[in-house]
């Protein structure tokens, strides 16, 4: 394929460069269009947009592939672990033995929050979702090292090591300081032969006997944490990268991203599942009552469908077996996991969704998992937080090492056009 094409607009031809990704993804570049020609393209929602070239994760949602630079998550999952994954996004290949060991001891003594995040979590009014107190905390902990979050390049990417570590050390226990703290409980003190996933579940459900902690549960957290550590260019990711584009430190930018996350369509779309589940049960629906509502456009089924995926979600398909073990291991009988193997057989076999082609997507089992680990249903998109942070922080490290120029769309000016003031008396 040429690696030019001609726009035309009335008579007037204008080249545009053609971009072509190492998975031969063709892009034109549009970047000097407005000058050339005063105009400029319209992407509602920008799902046609390139917004940057990225070398971190590869999507084909088409073929359902999703790849951390260039390893299938389905071998990700099956090999690696979340730790490893996070060195793997932010560097680009997989870590040596000594770098993971560097890592884990690293992010393990960076954990415990400074005394003035704790108090700031302590003291956010009791209401605040879980989300807000992780968006303020990430502020409050930027404060707290004021070297790592200096606002400045190159210091700040020169910092970057250390701000990751300390960023995936301390998020589990902001979750889980405010989760305690909203029970008038404490933290039990830390069991030094825990790994990253069992400490988290220490400082949230265990208490100073140290009873042990099931690997078939810890391990199916790390395999969550795992499948959500990078989306590519989605609504958080896109988020943390605009702010970072204006040269705004890593917990900064996170804070945005976890405001972008929270959304109930993104990763609000956990918690709104487990919502729907309980509902269908609660009025005695099998499913099938709420499909047809779905299809009528009077409900959305959670949990289905992707702007990116017009296949099976391949997260959703691990997520799925994982599910069962988990709930083995766990021996919970989840009557809502009925409903939702019904509603995604019925809706798989269903016109409405084949023609639209909408799948299960990430989240329909992460909750049905999460819930009968004991997380509240107002902390999974916490927990979906903590797994997506390697990503963001990825996504920040390109644009601050890579970035050329601030994050700046256009738009189509469609209210009033110039009018005189009108004087209060007269209106
Ligand atoms: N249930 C019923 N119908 C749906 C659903 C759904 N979950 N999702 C899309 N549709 C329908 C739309 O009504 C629309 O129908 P129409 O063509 O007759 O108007 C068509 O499918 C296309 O849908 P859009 O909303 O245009 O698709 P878009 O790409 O903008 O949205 C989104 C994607 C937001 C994920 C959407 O599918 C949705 O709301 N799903 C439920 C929420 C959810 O699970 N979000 C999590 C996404 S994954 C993540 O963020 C981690």
């Amino acid at each position: 394929m040429s690696n030019q094409a001609n726009l035309t607009i009335g008579d007037q031809a204008f080249p545009l460069n053609v971009i072509v990704g190492t998975e031969d993804e063709h892009a034109l570049d549009i970047s000097t269009l407005r000058k050339d020609s005063k105009f400029i393209t319209y992407d509602d929602g920008y799902g046609n947009t390139g917004s940057c070239e990225s070398s971190i994760t590869f999507i084909d949602g088409d073929k359902g592939i999703l790849r951390y630079r260039g390893f299938d998550i389905s071998e990700l999952a099956e090999k690696s672990n979340f730790l490893e994954s996070c060195l793997l996004l932010f560097n680009g290949e997989l870590p040596t033995t000594s770098a993971i060991e560097n890592f884990k001891l690293q992010v393990s003594s960076m954990s415990a929050l400074p005394a003035d995040v704790e108090s700031m979590i302590e003291s956010m009014p009791s209401t605040t979702h879980p989300m807000g107190i992780l968006g303020a905390a990430l502020q409050a902990l930027g404060g707290s090292f004021p070297k790592l979050s200096t606002n400045t390049r190159p210091a700040d990417v020169e910092s970057f090591d250390e701000a990751a570590a300390l960023i995936l050390g301390a998020i589990p226990s902001i979750a889980a300081k405010h989760y305690r703290s909203s029970r008038n409980e404490s933290i039990p003190s830390r069991r030094g032969n825990h790994n990253y996933c069992e400490n988290f579940l220490h400082m949230m459900f265990g208490n100073e006997d140290g009873q042990s902690i099931d690997p078939a549960v810890s391990n199916a957290l790390d395999l969550i944490f795992l499948l959500h550590a990078d989306h590519e260019q989605n609504c958080s990711t896109s988020t943390c990268r605009m702010i970072a584009s204006g040269g705004a430190n890593a917990f900064a930018s996170l804070a945005g991203a976890v405001s972008a996350l929270w959304g109930p369509l993104h990763g609000g779309a956990n918690m709104a599942v487990i919502k729907m589940l309980n509902e269908i049960h609660s009025a005695g629906d099998d499913g099938s009552q709420f499909i047809q509502s779905a299809k009528e456009g009077k409900s959305r089924l959670m949990g289905f469908g992707h702007r990116v995926y017009r296949n099976y979600d391949p997260r959703a398909k691990i997520l799925k077996s994982a599910c069962d073990q988990a709930l083995t291991a766990l021996g919970v009988e989840s009557p809502i996991l009925d409903i939702a193997r019904n509603l995604e057989r019925s809706a798989l076999q269903d016109e409405y969704f084949i023609q639209r082609k909408l799948y299960p997507n990430v989240d329909f089992y992460s909750g049905i998992i999460l819930q009968a680990m004991g997380f509240p249903t107002d902390m999974f998109t916490v927990l979906f937080a903590i797994g997506r942070a390697p990503g963001w922080l990825s996504h920040w490290k390109e644009i601050a090492t890579h970035g050329k120029r601030i994050h700046r769309p256009r738009q189509i000016y469609q209210g009033s056009i110039h009018r005189p003031y009108i004087e209060l008396g007269n209106r």
